[in-house]
């Protein structure tokens, strides 16, 4: 894992120091808000419904047990005990009171990790597949490569003011675990005919109001011409993204507007001017990179104790869930679920984070990931320790074994925390966990994936989502429409919307009826709600959405 050289810690220190002063100021009165808004936000402190929220990076989503202690001790002494993992592979702390927020981020800083580029129109934080490193069908772990566009994109002198926030996104597998194809660029590594590994580099994929999958602009980039090409998408995107509304802003509009044809023509002319001003320092300096996320010493030993234990029940239904193929038949990747039935997706609390902290320490070769799904990885851990692993997270209520079903719903803050909220969120994701609790449903209707967004930010990726909900507020009352079919990985589509939306509690038995009604028509078990969507059409959920108007039709 990348650790800070003296660059990294006296930047961040002195951001540190600045910020703090910029507080001490703000306390006493001589910056006004709207003085001070522009100084937090470029330390990731948004002002939210109910207080302050500090948002602190995860670079690509790797943490170590150290971070993740810190993260716990942060959440105890200044917050209200938990934190809170989001679709960004950030964390989110909802309650700090401005004058302690010096103390919390010089608490990050002595643990490697800061705030800064978490807002504004910048780089954002590089998001990763949360297997990297792990995968069984990686051709390359991409960290190194989030890395070294994290060092470059921190604090660039020319993409501080982007038209608007920009966000990378990084795979090193064909299964795409990172949603590359909604980012403003997504980097998917491939092969080249003569084998050499390379990315195919996508543009303009985006969320939000105006939803649309990245266009390939590069079908093979050399690894070694990553820094430059990304630099002359920006560089592009900055001289001709839109300044005039906000709402058009995004790099996706640009491409839209400008055609995928001319943006690659531009981009490989200003790349085509800059590569020769890269004299190989960034091929050094990822060398560097590369020798610190060196995969760890892999440990040889049986594997009978997990055979054994998945004579229980619990047990085997855990592992069949939240256990994923490791590259070393030995290992296994550990998903820990932070879905527990009727809690609120992605928030750990501070015990909890201790416990994962301690886990990946004693079995995890010390590394832990946060993923896009508001979960918690575990990459490493040797199958012989997962009786003792699984008994832990059980003791902890961080057993749930649920991974990519019914539950597993990413949900945004929405009106809970969020201050651009139309509707709330969290209570929608926890009553529909709930229902199918009850039903004992979840196992049988297999993967699915629910996402929901409380407002037309989409942060919730709903767009994405194979049942996506997204809350509005019509004329002061919530109501929810539902999108089918949205998938986010390498075969990424929007969601079709279904039809009028649904008051508050008309959502969780509209949720039941589409779903039932998948059970109902599907081929078989093994047939998805995804694919049974693809083969059938919307034809056949909406009649279930919407009985009465199919009663009419008869009528
Ligand atoms: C402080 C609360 C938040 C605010 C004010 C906020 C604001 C926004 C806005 C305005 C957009 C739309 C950008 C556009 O269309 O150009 C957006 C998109 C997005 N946000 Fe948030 N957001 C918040 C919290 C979150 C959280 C908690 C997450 C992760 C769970 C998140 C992840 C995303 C994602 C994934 C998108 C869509 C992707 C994109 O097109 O950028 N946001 N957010
Ligand atoms: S989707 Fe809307 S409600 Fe949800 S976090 Fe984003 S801005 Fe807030």
């Amino acid at each position: 894992m990348y650790s800070y050289n003296d660059f990294d810690e006296a930047f961040v220190r002195a951001r540190v120091a600045q910020f703090s002063q910029q507080v001490a100021r703000r306390i006493d009165g001589s910056l006004t808000e709207d003085e001070f808004k522009p100084l937090r936000l470029m330390n990731g402190l948004y002002l939210q419904l109910h207080a302050y929220m500090l948002r602190v990076a995860i670079p690509y989503g790797t943490l170590n047990s150290r971070q993740m202690r810190q993260l716990a001790h942060i959440g105890r002494t200044w917050d209200k005990g938990y934190g809170h993992f989001t679709t960004r592979q950030n964390i989110q702390f909802n309650w700090p009171v401005l004058s302690d927020v010096p103390a919390i981020l010089s608490a990050l800083a002595d643990v490697e990790m800061h705030a800064i580029q978490t807002s504004g129109n910048c780089v954002r934080n590089v998001t990763a597949d949360h297997f990297a490193g792990a995968a069984a069908d990686e051709i390359e772990d991409p960290r190194p490569y989030a890395e070294l566009l994290r060092q470059w994109s921190t604090d660039h002198p020319e993409f501080q003011f982007l038209p608007r926030k920009f966000k990378i996104a990084i795979t090193g597998s064909p299964n795409d675990r990172a949603v590359t194809k909604a980012h403003d660029i997504g980097l998917r590594m491939v092969r080249n005919g003569r084998g050499e590994p390379g990315f195919e580099v996508l543009v303009g994929g985006g969320l939000g109001r105006t939803p649309m999958i990245g266009q390939i602009v590069r079908e093979f980039l050399p690894v070694a011409d990553l820094l430059p090409y990304v630099e002359a998408i920006l560089s592009v995107y900055n001289m001709l993204g839109r300044r005039d509304n906000k709402y058009k802003a995004r790099i996706k509009i640009t491409l839209h507007e400008t055609g995928r044809d001319e943006i690659r023509r531009l981009v490989e002319e200003r790349f085509a001017e800059i590569r020769p001003e890269f004299h190989g320092h960034d091929q050094a300096l990822l060398d560097d990179i590369r020798a610190a996320f060196a995969p760890p010493a892999f440990r040889n030993a049986p594997v009978d104790a997990h055979t054994a234990a998945q004579v229980a029940p619990a047990y085997r239904a855990w592992a069949d869930t939240n256990l994923t193929r490791h590259r070393n038949d030995q290992y296994a990747i550990v998903t820990v679920s932070l879905k527990a039935h009727g809690d609120t997706p992605g928030d750990a609390t501070s015990d909890q984070m201790d416990v994962l902290a301690d886990l990946a320490r004693r079995f995890g070769h010390d590394e832990l990931r946060i993923s896009h799904e508001q979960n918690v990885i575990l990459p490493h851990v040797h199958k012989s320790d997962l009786p003792e692993v699984y008994a832990a997270l059980k003791a902890a209520g961080l057993a749930t074994a649920n991974v990519g079903l019914i539950s597993d719903i990413i949900a945004c803050p929405g009106m809970d925390y969020c201050a651009l909220a139309t509707a709330r969120s969290i209570p929608v994701a926890q009553d529909i966990a709930t229902r199918f609790d009850d039903l004992k449903l979840e196992h049988d209707i297999g993967p699915l994936k629910i996402k929901i967004s409380g407002c037309i930010n989409a942060c919730g990726h709903h767009h994405v989502g194979h049942i996506g909900i997204l809350g509005l507020d019509r004329a002061g009352v919530e109501n929810y429409q539902i999108t089918l079919g949205g998938d986010g990985t390498e075969t990424a589509v929007i969601g079709e919307r279904a039809g009028p939306g649904f008051a508050y509690d008309e959502i969780v038995p509209a949720i039941e009826r589409l779903v039932l009604a998948y059970l109902d028509q599907r081929e078989g078990p093994e047939e998805t709600f995804l694919a049974a969507y693809r083969r059938l059409g919307l034809a056949p959920f909406k009649a279930a959405l919407y009985p009465a108007e199919g009663a009419q039709d008869a009528a």
